[in-house]
C-alpha cells in the first residue's frame, strides 16, 4: 500500500468485526470506542452503531478500503441536526497510518456530505496534542475556528480542543488519489 493506492468507501458490515477489533487494539483508539467489559464487547457495540449509520439524522459511517475491501479507516458524519450541521470523526487502523488515507478519503467524502446528504456545516474537533487530526481537517478544506478550553475530560484530566468547520460553499478539497464513493 502506498500514498497513491486507490481507495473506496462503503458502509460498515457485521463481517468487519475482526478489523474493528484490530483497530480497537491500538492504545490511541480507546477514546473512539464505547466503554465495555471486553474489547470484543466494545467492538461489537461500535460496529452495531456504525452499521446503522446510513441516513440522517443519526448520520453516516463509511469503511475506507483498498482493493481487498478490508477496512483501513473509518469516516463518520453524525448527529446531523435541523440546522444541517453535522459532526465529523475519523480513525485509521495502525497498518494504514502515515499514508494520508484519512485525509484523502475525507476530501473525497466532503462534497457528497454537502451535496447529497445536505449537510451545510461540517464540524470536527480534536485535542491539541493530536495535530495530525488537524492536518487531515485542513486537507479536507476545514477552517480552524478556535480553541475550546477544557472541552474533554479523560481519567480526571481536562483537555483543550481545536474546533474546525467547513461550509458547503467553502472551496472544495481535492483528494490526492482516486477515492470511489
Ligand atoms: C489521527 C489519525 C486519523 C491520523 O492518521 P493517518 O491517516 O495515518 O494520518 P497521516 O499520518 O497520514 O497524517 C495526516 C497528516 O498529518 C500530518 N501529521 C502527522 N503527524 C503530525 C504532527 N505531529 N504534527 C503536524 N502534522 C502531522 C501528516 O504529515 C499528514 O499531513 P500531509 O498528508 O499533508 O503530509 C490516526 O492517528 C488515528 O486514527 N488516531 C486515533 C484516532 C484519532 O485521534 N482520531 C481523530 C480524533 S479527532
Amino acid at each position: 500500500m502506498t500514498r497513491s493506492t486507490p481507495l473506496h468507501l462503503r458502509p460498515w458490515r457485521t463481517g468487519d468485526f475482526g478489523a474493528v477489533l484490530e483497530a480497537l487494539a491500538s492504545p490511541d483508539m480507546d477514546r473512539q470506542f464505547p466503554s465495555g467489559e471486553t474489547a470484543e464487547a466494545r467492538a461489537e457495540q461500535w460496529l452495531g452503531w456504525a452499521t446503522g449509520l446510513i441516513a440522517r439524522p443519526a448520520g453516516f459511517a463509511f469503511a475506507v478500503c483498498a482493493d481487498d475491501d478490508e477496512p483501513l479507516a473509518n469516516l463518520a458524519a453524525t448527529a446531523i441536526d435541523r440546522h444541517d450541521v453535522g459532526w465529523v470523526s475519523y480513525w485509521t487502523t495502525c497498518r494504514a497510518r502515515g499514508l494520508g488515507i484519512a485525509a484523502d478519503a475525507l476530501a473525497a467524502l466532503v462534497p457528497w456530505l454537502h451535496d447529497e446528504a445536505g449537510v451545510w456545516r461540517l464540524e470536527l474537533g480534536h485535542r491539541l496534542n493530536n495535530p495530525a487530526s488537524g492536518r487531515i481537517a485542513e486537507r479536507a478544506g476545514f477552517l480552524r475556528e478556535g480553541v475550546e478550553r477544557a472541552k474533554l475530560k479523560y481519567e480526571g484530566r481536562r483537555y483543550d480542543t481545536a474546533r474546525w468547520a467547513r461550509l458547503a460553499d467553502d472551496p472544495r478539497p481535492k483528494a490526492r488519489r482516486t477515492v470511489e464513493l
